[in-house]
Protein backbone atom coordinates (compact mmCIF):
# COMPACT_ATOMS: atom_id res chain seq x y z
CA UNK A 1 0.00 0.00 0.00
CA UNK A 2 2.64 2.42 1.10
CA UNK A 3 4.92 1.27 -2.09
CA UNK A 4 1.72 1.85 -4.26
CA UNK A 5 1.35 5.87 -3.05
CA UNK A 6 5.00 6.81 -3.07
CA UNK A 7 5.54 5.65 -6.64
CA UNK A 8 1.93 7.60 -7.62
CA UNK A 9 3.51 10.48 -6.19
CA UNK A 10 7.02 9.94 -7.44
CA UNK A 11 6.54 8.62 -11.01
CA UNK A 12 7.25 5.17 -12.45
CA UNK A 13 10.61 5.36 -12.96
CA UNK A 14 11.90 5.98 -9.65
CA UNK A 15 9.43 3.19 -8.60
CA UNK A 16 10.95 1.07 -10.60
CA UNK A 17 14.30 2.09 -8.77
CA UNK A 18 12.58 2.11 -5.34
CA UNK A 19 11.59 -1.53 -5.68
CA UNK A 20 14.83 -3.06 -6.96
CA UNK A 21 17.77 -1.55 -5.93
CA UNK A 22 19.91 -3.35 -7.56
CA UNK A 23 18.41 -2.18 -10.64
CA UNK A 24 21.92 -2.15 -12.94
CA UNK A 25 22.21 -5.66 -12.61
CA UNK A 26 20.30 -8.59 -14.47
CA UNK A 27 18.90 -11.50 -11.94
CA UNK A 28 20.19 -14.80 -13.10
CA UNK A 29 19.44 -18.54 -11.94
CA UNK A 30 22.21 -21.02 -10.75
CA UNK A 31 19.67 -23.61 -12.38
CA UNK A 32 19.03 -22.00 -15.63
CA UNK A 33 21.00 -24.38 -18.37
CA UNK A 34 22.02 -20.87 -20.28
CA UNK A 35 23.27 -19.20 -16.59
CA UNK A 36 26.21 -18.24 -18.37
CA UNK A 37 24.42 -16.40 -21.01
CA UNK A 38 22.64 -14.59 -18.66
CA UNK A 39 25.52 -13.75 -16.68
CA UNK A 40 27.34 -12.39 -19.91
CA UNK A 41 23.68 -9.61 -20.15
CA UNK A 42 24.03 -9.15 -16.71
CA UNK A 43 27.91 -7.98 -16.93
CA UNK A 44 26.67 -5.70 -19.95
CA UNK A 45 23.82 -4.21 -18.48
CA UNK A 46 26.23 -2.90 -15.49
CA UNK A 47 29.02 -1.73 -18.08
CA UNK A 48 25.99 0.34 -19.96
CA UNK A 49 24.82 1.43 -16.18
CA UNK A 50 28.33 2.08 -15.24
CA UNK A 51 28.43 4.47 -18.20
CA UNK A 52 25.88 6.72 -17.16
CA UNK A 53 27.26 6.35 -12.88
CA UNK A 54 25.86 3.86 -10.16
CA UNK A 55 26.01 6.70 -7.43
CA UNK A 56 24.49 3.60 -5.44
CA UNK A 57 27.89 2.35 -5.73
CA UNK A 58 29.58 5.28 -5.46
CA UNK A 59 30.80 4.97 -9.33
CA UNK A 60 31.10 8.55 -11.07
CA UNK A 61 31.31 8.74 -15.20
CA UNK A 62 34.01 6.41 -15.56
CA UNK A 63 35.79 8.27 -18.05
CA UNK A 64 39.38 8.73 -18.83
CA UNK A 65 40.95 5.43 -16.26
CA UNK A 66 43.60 7.11 -14.67
CA UNK A 67 46.98 5.36 -13.62
CA UNK A 68 49.79 7.05 -11.36
CA UNK A 69 52.75 5.10 -12.85
CA UNK A 70 54.18 2.15 -14.45
CA UNK A 71 57.34 1.92 -14.89
CA UNK A 72 59.57 -0.40 -18.00
CA UNK A 73 63.14 -1.20 -17.69
CA UNK A 74 65.19 -2.53 -21.16
CA UNK A 75 68.71 -4.10 -20.40
CA UNK A 76 70.91 -3.87 -17.41
CA UNK A 77 74.33 -2.04 -16.30
CA UNK A 78 74.30 1.52 -15.05
CA UNK A 79 73.33 2.69 -19.12
CA UNK A 80 70.69 0.25 -19.05
CA UNK A 81 67.40 2.41 -20.23
CA UNK A 82 64.54 2.58 -17.52
CA UNK A 83 61.70 4.99 -18.56
CA UNK A 84 58.37 5.83 -15.63
CA UNK A 85 55.06 7.25 -16.96
CA UNK A 86 53.42 9.12 -15.18
CA UNK A 87 49.87 10.29 -14.72
CA UNK A 88 48.65 8.17 -16.95
CA UNK A 89 45.08 9.09 -18.77
CA UNK A 90 43.75 6.34 -20.94
CA UNK A 91 40.42 6.56 -22.74
CA UNK A 92 37.90 4.12 -24.26
CA UNK A 93 37.70 1.75 -22.04
CA UNK A 94 33.95 2.40 -21.26
CA UNK A 95 33.37 1.36 -24.64
CA UNK A 96 33.88 -2.41 -23.65
CA UNK A 97 31.99 -5.28 -24.75
CA UNK A 98 32.26 -8.31 -22.73
CA UNK A 99 32.02 -11.02 -25.06
CA UNK A 100 31.82 -14.63 -22.98
CA UNK A 101 31.22 -15.93 -19.18
CA UNK A 102 32.33 -18.95 -17.99
CA UNK A 103 31.87 -19.79 -14.57
CA UNK A 104 31.78 -22.41 -11.83
CA UNK A 105 28.97 -21.49 -9.36
CA UNK A 106 29.42 -24.49 -7.05
CA UNK A 107 33.34 -22.79 -6.31
CA UNK A 108 32.23 -18.99 -7.05
CA UNK A 109 34.75 -18.98 -9.88
CA UNK A 110 34.10 -16.72 -12.72
CA UNK A 111 35.74 -16.04 -16.12
CA UNK A 112 35.17 -12.86 -18.14
CA UNK A 113 36.54 -12.17 -22.20
CA UNK A 114 36.30 -8.78 -23.14
CA UNK A 115 36.92 -6.66 -26.09
CA UNK A 116 37.63 -2.75 -26.46
CA UNK A 117 37.77 -1.33 -29.90
CA UNK A 118 40.33 1.30 -28.81
CA UNK A 119 41.95 3.11 -26.71
CA UNK A 120 44.17 6.58 -25.95
CA UNK A 121 46.87 6.67 -23.52
CA UNK A 122 48.43 10.26 -22.82
CA UNK A 123 51.23 10.59 -19.94
CA UNK A 124 53.92 12.21 -19.12
CA UNK A 125 57.76 10.42 -19.03
CA UNK A 126 60.95 10.13 -17.51
CA UNK A 127 64.11 8.47 -18.64
CA UNK A 128 67.67 7.69 -18.46
CA UNK A 129 69.96 5.39 -19.75
CA UNK A 130 70.97 4.59 -23.45
CA UNK A 131 68.75 3.73 -26.26
CA UNK A 132 69.56 2.76 -29.50
CA UNK A 133 72.85 3.63 -28.87
CA UNK A 134 71.57 7.56 -28.56
CA UNK A 135 71.75 8.76 -24.82
CA UNK A 136 67.74 9.02 -24.08
CA UNK A 137 67.79 10.65 -20.56
CA UNK A 138 65.03 13.39 -20.36
CA UNK A 139 61.35 13.70 -20.33
CA UNK A 140 58.56 14.38 -22.25
CA UNK A 141 55.35 13.36 -23.60
CA UNK A 142 53.84 9.94 -24.38
CA UNK A 143 51.03 9.11 -26.65
CA UNK A 144 49.64 5.94 -27.50
CA UNK A 145 46.99 4.54 -29.42
CA UNK A 146 45.73 1.05 -29.15
CA UNK A 147 43.62 -0.89 -31.14
CA UNK A 148 41.82 -4.18 -30.30
CA UNK A 149 42.13 -4.84 -26.90
CA UNK A 150 41.19 -8.18 -25.90
CA UNK A 151 40.93 -9.49 -21.91
CA UNK A 152 40.60 -12.12 -19.39
CA UNK A 153 39.74 -11.52 -16.10
CA UNK A 154 39.58 -14.78 -13.56
CA UNK A 155 37.47 -14.28 -10.38
CA UNK A 156 37.49 -16.09 -7.24
CA UNK A 157 34.86 -15.42 -4.78
CA UNK A 158 33.69 -16.81 -1.12
CA UNK A 159 30.09 -16.64 0.03
CA UNK A 160 29.96 -14.67 3.69
CA UNK A 161 27.03 -14.07 5.76
CA UNK A 162 26.27 -10.64 6.65
CA UNK A 163 23.21 -9.54 8.55
CA UNK A 164 21.65 -13.27 7.36
CA UNK A 165 21.99 -11.94 3.73
CA UNK A 166 24.69 -14.15 2.16
CA UNK A 167 27.17 -11.67 -0.16
CA UNK A 168 30.33 -12.73 -2.08
CA UNK A 169 33.77 -11.91 -0.97
CA UNK A 170 36.90 -11.48 -3.89
CA UNK A 171 39.55 -14.40 -3.00
CA UNK A 172 41.42 -13.96 -5.79
CA UNK A 173 41.39 -12.38 -9.25
CA UNK A 174 44.16 -12.38 -12.26
CA UNK A 175 44.25 -10.97 -15.27
CA UNK A 176 46.00 -11.17 -19.28
CA UNK A 177 45.28 -8.53 -22.01
CA UNK A 178 46.75 -8.48 -25.50
CA UNK A 179 46.34 -5.50 -28.06
CA UNK A 180 46.10 -6.20 -32.15
CA UNK A 181 47.83 -2.60 -33.11
CA UNK A 182 50.19 -0.23 -31.18
CA UNK A 183 50.99 3.16 -32.34
CA UNK A 184 52.83 5.31 -29.85
CA UNK A 185 55.95 7.77 -29.80
CA UNK A 186 57.25 10.77 -27.75
CA UNK A 187 56.67 14.24 -28.15
CA UNK A 188 57.89 17.26 -26.74
CA UNK A 189 61.52 15.71 -25.31
CA UNK A 190 63.69 17.80 -22.98
CA UNK A 191 66.59 18.64 -24.06
CA UNK A 192 65.99 16.56 -27.01
CA UNK A 193 66.53 17.97 -30.57
CA UNK A 194 64.60 16.75 -33.64
CA UNK A 195 66.66 13.98 -35.00
CA UNK A 196 66.68 12.67 -31.26
CA UNK A 197 62.76 12.54 -31.11
CA UNK A 198 62.30 10.71 -34.39
CA UNK A 199 64.96 8.31 -34.02
CA UNK A 200 63.42 7.27 -30.33
CA UNK A 201 59.98 7.69 -32.75
CA UNK A 202 61.10 5.12 -35.07
CA UNK A 203 62.34 2.81 -32.21
CA UNK A 204 59.39 2.92 -30.31
CA UNK A 205 56.95 2.08 -33.25
CA UNK A 206 59.05 -0.89 -34.89
CA UNK A 207 59.36 -2.55 -31.18
CA UNK A 208 55.97 -1.23 -30.14
CA UNK A 209 54.93 -5.26 -28.98
CA UNK A 210 58.67 -5.73 -27.53
CA UNK A 211 57.54 -2.73 -25.58
CA UNK A 212 54.55 -3.33 -24.36
CA UNK A 213 55.47 -6.56 -23.19
CA UNK A 214 57.92 -4.93 -21.22
CA UNK A 215 55.35 -2.58 -19.82
CA UNK A 216 53.36 -5.50 -19.02
CA UNK A 217 54.41 -7.23 -15.75
CA UNK A 218 53.98 -3.36 -14.07
CA UNK A 219 50.13 -2.20 -16.15
CA UNK A 220 49.13 -5.24 -14.88
CA UNK A 221 49.54 -4.92 -11.58
CA UNK A 222 48.08 -1.45 -11.88
CA UNK A 223 44.69 -2.72 -13.55
CA UNK A 224 44.26 -5.60 -11.18
CA UNK A 225 44.55 -3.58 -8.00
CA UNK A 226 42.01 -1.42 -9.95
CA UNK A 227 39.54 -4.33 -11.00
CA UNK A 228 40.07 -6.05 -7.49
CA UNK A 229 38.74 -2.73 -5.74
CA UNK A 230 36.26 -2.45 -8.08
CA UNK A 231 34.70 -6.60 -7.49
CA UNK A 232 35.07 -6.28 -3.79
CA UNK A 233 33.06 -2.84 -4.08
CA UNK A 234 30.46 -4.61 -6.30
CA UNK A 235 30.67 -7.64 -3.89
CA UNK A 236 30.20 -5.50 -0.71
CA UNK A 237 27.33 -3.80 -1.78
CA UNK A 238 25.38 -6.21 -3.90
CA UNK A 239 23.95 -9.11 -1.78
CA UNK A 240 25.18 -12.51 -3.43
CA UNK A 241 21.15 -13.45 -4.11
CA UNK A 242 20.36 -9.88 -6.15
CA UNK A 243 22.89 -11.18 -8.65
CA UNK A 244 22.22 -14.99 -8.72
CA UNK A 245 19.50 -16.85 -6.86
CA UNK A 246 20.48 -20.27 -6.03
CA UNK A 247 16.89 -21.85 -6.40
CA UNK A 248 16.13 -24.97 -3.76
C1 LIG B 1 33.44 5.03 -27.87
O1 LIG B 1 33.09 4.61 -29.17
C2 LIG B 1 32.46 5.61 -29.96
C3 LIG B 1 32.02 4.97 -31.26
O2 LIG B 1 33.10 4.35 -31.91
C4 LIG B 1 33.42 6.79 -30.16
O3 LIG B 1 32.82 7.81 -30.91
C5 LIG B 1 33.84 7.32 -28.78
O4 LIG B 1 34.80 8.34 -28.95
C6 LIG B 1 34.40 6.22 -27.92
N1 LIG B 1 34.63 6.73 -26.57
C7 LIG B 1 35.85 6.93 -26.08
C8 LIG B 1 35.92 7.50 -24.71
O5 LIG B 1 36.86 6.64 -26.68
Amino acid sequence: MNILFICVILGVASCIVAQNPYYYLKQCHKSDPQVNLCLLKSANTLVAYMNRGIPELRLSEPEPLIIDEIGIALGNGPNGYRATFRDIHAYGVSNMTITAVRSDLDTHQFQFTLYIPHISARAKYVSTGVLILVQATGGGDYWGEYDGIRAKVYVKAKPIVKQGRTYLTLQQLKMDFSIKDIKMGVDNVHNGNAVLQAALNLFINTNAQDLLKEMKPDLKKKLMSILSSFMQNMFTNVPYDAWIVEDV
